[in-house]
């Protein structure tokens, strides 16, 4: 076996491993080392075979799986785990264009497929829903109050959000997502499809913009044995394999204006014909649609259809940025802990009251996923549970400097560093009470001053002051 665990540094209670198995060795070592930078355990083999033996003598939480290996296939292996009873999660990865595959993996009980070339922040995404699916199947119904299918948002804005995704995943019309990068389309997504009554079909994501536009037809609507050259065989497309589910059209901005045209037809028509094929088949699928552009720009500049839009507009839900919902913040802060934390099997106990300034007070121009990016890496980077200050992004500490200055004063009492102890993460929303007084009263009782070394919109302030 050549399979080795990496070396635990950070803290004493390892997780359990995962299973990367792949024979292309640059592959493997890609997903190892990105595995690892994401504070997963890993262990490797090279085929199944080899699978088998590390599974035989050691526990593993998750089996990443190559399809074609030599010998015994990834497909295979994960028969023939199911077969054993075995639940250990799997994920396969698959070639691009194989999406039949991917879905024939999916019946037989894997948990997620990633295609090649990989995406690795899709990689750790997977990982981490996988995990979490596993390991705690009640977060995903989600006992707290302020959640969406795991979408943290306490703010108005986000709340009435949530009423309407929850209104609109009953019906089979289709739907668009708007908003900034990082705004958490995906996730939004996820739980329309979650939240519909198709929750126990598949949900299948694909990026509009990393289809080749040549190949995206029959990538979306299969083609018949012979439809062009190379076309060996009959193969569904995406809109085959996600019957009875749902199908997520990401980026659907950048889709080529001809192929607009078909996926309206099929909008319209509910039936799609393959490349190549003589009739039509119905189509079974929900799409939900997102993007980050502004569409109507678009249609002025010939990029997009206007049909297509109105169609798809109709049902639209827009996700606010991050600086329209300062509240949110400190919502997201413990839950990205926590995920993060939980992710690498660390604990962390204590947010220095500086890094939760600094955190509190920057603007986020790339949204959930640029907090959440910072998080991360500072939980990376956190020792003897605590999260630090210096282990921020510079343009975020740089942001922060005025709280950092207040906290160094207030943290000399001791007060905010007793407070942010992890009693319960919720206490955050205390932590920033408090710290919210002690500004207050340093700038004697000044609202405008206060807002201003805070860094945030007096608006907000005075909504805070109001929630006290
Ligand atoms: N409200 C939220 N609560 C918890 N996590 C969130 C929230 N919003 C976004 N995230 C997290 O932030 C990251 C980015 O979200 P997501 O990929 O859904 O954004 P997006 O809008 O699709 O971005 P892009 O346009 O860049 O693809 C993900 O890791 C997601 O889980
Ligand atoms: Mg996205």
């Amino acid at each position: 076996m050549n399979g080795h665990a990496t070396p635990d540094t950070e803290h004493d209670t390892p997780t359990l491993p995962l299973l990367v198995v792949e024979d292309d060795p640059a592959i493997l070592e890609l997903l190892e080392e990105e595995l690892a930078d994401a504070g997963y355990p890993t262990l490797t083999a090279t085929s199944a075979e080899q699978a088998l033996a590390t599974l035989s003598h050691s526990e593993v939480a998750l089996v990443i799986c190559d399809v074609r290996l030599p010998g015994i296939d990834g497909m295979q292996l994960l028969e023939r785990l199911r077969r054993e009873g075995s639940s250990v999660g799997f994920i396969v990865i698959t070639a691009f264009g194989t999406i039949d595959q991917a879905v024939e993996a999916l019946k037989q009980g894997a948990d997620d497929f990633l295609t090649k070339p990989l995406d690795l922040e899709g990689l750790r995404e997977a990982v981490y829903r996988v995990l979490e699916s596993r390991l705690a199947p009640h977060l995903a119904s989600d006992g707290a109050a302020n959640t969406f299918h795991g979408i943290v948002g306490e703010s108005e804005a986000m709340q009435s959000l949530f009423r309407d995704a929850a209104r609109l995943a009953d019906s089979d019309a289709p739907m668009l997502l708007l908003g900034e990068s990082g705004t958490g389309k995906e996730l939004m997504a996820r739980a329309v499809h979650a939240e519909s009554p198709r929750r126990d079909g598949p949900f299948i994501a694909v990026n509009c913009a990393s289809i080749p536009a040549e190949l995206m037809e029959s990538e979306f609507f299969g083609h018949v044995k012979g439809a062009f050259t190379g076309a060996d065989e009959s193969r569904q497309g995406l809109f085959q394999a996600a019957r009875g589910g749902s199908l997520f059209l990401d980026e659907i901005g950048e889709m080529p204006v001809a192929l607009q045209a078909k996926l309206l037809r099929a909008l319209q028509e509910r039936s799609v014909r393959p490349v190549g094929a003589e009739r039509e088949e119905a189509m079974d699928v929900r799409i939900i649609a997102a993007t980050h552009r502004h569409l109507e720009q678009e249609i002025e500049e010939g990029r997009f259809r206007n049909d297509l839009f109105y169609r798809l507009e109709t049902f639209s839900l827009r996700i606010p940025p991050l600086r329209e919902r300062e509240g949110d913040i400190a919502r997201l802060i413990p839950a990205l802990i926590d995920k993060h934390a939980g992710q690498q099997d660390k604990g962390i106990q204590r947010i220095e009251p500086a890094a939760l300034g600094a955190l509190l007070g920057y603007a986020y121009p790339g949204n959930v996923r640029e907090l959440e990016n910072a998080i991360m890496r500072a939980v990376t980077l956190a020792e003897a549970g605590q999260l630090c200050h210096a282990d921020l992004p510079q343009r975020i500490r740089d942001q922060g400097e005025a709280q950092r200055h207040h906290c160094r004063e207030t943290r000399a009492e001791g007060t905010l560093a007793n407070a942010a102890a992890r009693a319960d993460w919720p206490s955050l929303e205390e932590v920033e009470k408090r710290y919210i007084r002690k500004v207050l009263e340093a700038t004697g009782g000044n609202k405008r001053r206060t807002a201003e070394v805070l860094g945030i919109a007096r608006r907000t302030l005075y909504r805070r002051l109001e929630e006290e």
